[in-house]
């Protein structure tokens, strides 16, 4: 397993975040705002995003499964870890790592949307552009990356490389050693 090249850099992510979490602290001000993260690839974004938030802010985990190939999702979700919280009347922001199909979100938009959130807004780290998904509203989106298979900061192979701190391209299997 091999990174190929380097397709965001860790100061450009950490940019990234501080500017994220400066619009989020804005928009927020004085809200009663509960920041979901989808794990598992979330759990970096949400670590790093959290550190630029500086409102009065909960945080909850969400764990998921798409079941699918090893790098396409199928659209069938299957809830692991559901909220500890009650988000009736709750601010909610939906952090996701990367938005492929958007199948994932799509799901749990309905599935906390009938939970009755006075607010609920999503935030992605990656959004892969080039793809036929469900209209999906993105209110703070990170960057704007090809339809490829990414690694790192979360993302994983199989499980591996999520401890990268960058995102980077896998080279193709027969450039393996
Ligand atoms: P969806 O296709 O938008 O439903 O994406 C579902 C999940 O697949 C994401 O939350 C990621 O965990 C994973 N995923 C999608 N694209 C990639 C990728 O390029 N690398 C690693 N994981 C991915
Ligand atoms: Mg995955």
């Amino acid at each position: 397993m091999k990174i190929e090249r380097v397709l965001i850099e860790e100061d450009q992510i950490q940019a990234k975040l501080a500017e994220m979490g400066a619009a989020i602290s804005r928009d927020y001000e004085g809200k009663n705002l509960l920041v979901v993260g989808v794990l598992k690839g979330a759990f970096m974004v949400m670590a790093d995003l959290a550190r630029n938030i500086d409102i009065p802010v909960e945080f909850d985990f969400m764990a998921v499964s798409s079941y699918g190939s090893a790098t396409k999702t199928s659209g069938v979700v299957r809830i692991l870890k559901d909220l500890d919280t009650e988000i009736a009347g709750r601010h909610v922001l939906i952090v996701e790592d990367i938005i492929d199909s958007g199948l994932t979100l799509h799901y749990l938009i309905r599935n906390l949307g009938v939970r009755g959130p006075e607010s609920l807004e999503l935030a992605a780290l990656l959004v892969k552009d080039g793809i036929e998904r469900p209209p999906l509203d993105i209110r703070y989106t990170g960057f704007h990356i090809p339809p490829e298979f990414v690694v790192g900061y979360g993302l994983d192979y199989q499980g591996l490389l999520r401890n990268l701190p960058y995102i980077g391209v896998m080279a193709e299997d027969g450039e393996e050693d």
